[in-house]
């Protein structure tokens, strides 16, 4: 087995059948203003599946802090930066 270099903190987009409809900009969203807050190295983000919590889509996860948002807009990337990984 060979562990590979990975951030310790990850922000997981869901890229699901609901979600989906908006996971892309919010990735890109997210990867803009960790680039611009010197945090890309520190903070990776990814997608995910469904987590059936669709009725609150977009959703995002936050680890290793286990902070779950859902109704997530572009607008508040910058503020959930500064709270989470500040
Ligand atoms: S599609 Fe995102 S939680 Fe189901």
């Amino acid at each position: 087995m060979k562990k590979l270099d990975a951030p310790e903190k990850v922000i997981f987009i869901c890229d699901g059948k609901k979600c989906g409809h908006y996971s892309k900009e919010l990735r890109k969203g997210f990867r803009i203003e960790l680039k611009e807050c010197g945090l890309k190295k520190e903070v990776d983000v990814v997608r995910m599946t469904c987590t059936d919590n669709c009725k609150h889509a977009p959703v995002i996860s936050i680890q290793p802090k286990n902070i779950w948002m859902g109704e997530v807009e572009e607008k508040q990337i910058s503020r959930i930066i500064k709270d989470y990984f500040s």
